[in-house]
């Protein structure tokens, strides 16, 4: 097998000519690399346990254990994303990037597909290096230097309205809310180096951020908005990655947004999610 890396459409790469689960430090270091250069890697036909998806998270970093999913049973170092027959509402079903409202955010999630519906659930992953690379010159002086401050209590916490309580996700795959309310509201530049590859990316996202720094969310919303509208738009930047059987994907928090549709009604599907801590962001 030779290690190699092909592009997919509009953000991302495919590694093929790997078993994940017997690395050598030398393919180790190619994966590394065409992480930090595209943001988000699939690969496919792998065969792993759940342990060989722990070795291979922590050969990235340290797991962060996740504070809202339910975790597997033998493992918590894996966040189950789960949605049963009778489930309604996903897990992470609109745009947006994990763990924003941290300090230091997460590095990246690796989700292994374990149980797949027939059709649907699909992933759609946006660049957000080339969100902020084709943002026209007037919304780049907009946001030049400029912070922005990120929550996760609207969509983990304990009022009635925040996003899992209004959603049967809320019911037992999503929990913890009394810890969501002791979060403090981290701020982040708008636009960020990232720490891996030294490039521009812009940071901010429609599920966590708040508003700009110094102003109210109603202040915020107009050029929030455009943000957002130009990340929506920009289909020449997204890439929708159909699971199969043996398909992992590992992401950036930090270069991409995701999102998982949620057009699989009455089926089953289980992932697993490992995620990595990350840093503070300049
Ligand atoms: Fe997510």
């Amino acid at each position: 097998m030779t290690l190699t890396i092909t592009l997919t459409q509009g953000v991302g790469a495919e590694i093929t000519g790997v078993d994940i689960k017997a690395l050598s430090d030398g393919e180790f270091q190619a994966i590394h690399q065409a992480f930090a250069d595209h943001g988000l890697i699939f690969f496919r036909d792998q065969d792993t346990t759940e342990a060989d998806h722990i070795a291979f998270a922590e050969r990235f970093g340290d797991i962060n254990i996740n504070r809202f999913f339910g975790a597997h049973a033998d493992y918590p170092q894996i966040a189950m994303v789960a949605k049963e027959p009778g489930d309604t509402d996903n897990i992470g079903g609109g745009w947006h990037t994990d763990h924003s409202y941290d300090f230091e955010p997460a590095l990246g999630s690796v989700l292994v597909a374990r149980d797949l519906p027939d059709s649907g659930g699909d992933t759609l992953f946006a660049s957000m290096y080339t969100a902020y690379e084709t943002l026209d010159d007037e919304l780049k002086a907009a946001i030049e230097g400029r912070n922005a401050v990120h929550s996760g209590r609207h969509i983990f916490g304990e009022g009635a309205d925040t996003h899992y309580n209004q959603s049967d996700a809320g019911k037992g795959r999503i929990g913890n809310a009394a810890a969501a309310e002791t979060l403090a509201d981290p701020v982040h530049p708008v636009v960020i180096t990232h720490p891996l590859s030294g490039k521009k990316a812009l940071y901010v996202n429609p599920a966590f951020t708040v508003s700009f720094e110094g102003e109210t969310r109603e202040q915020s919303a107009p050029l929030m908005s455009k943000l957002f509208a130009h990340v929506f738009g920009g289909e020449a930047f997204h890439t929708r990655f159909k699971w199969q059987p043996g398909s992992i994907a590992m992401w950036d928090n930090r270069s991409t947004w995701h999102w998982a549709l949620n057009d699989y009604q009455g089926q089953r599907r289980i992932m697993h999610r490992i995620t990595i801590e990350g840093c503070a962001l300049n």
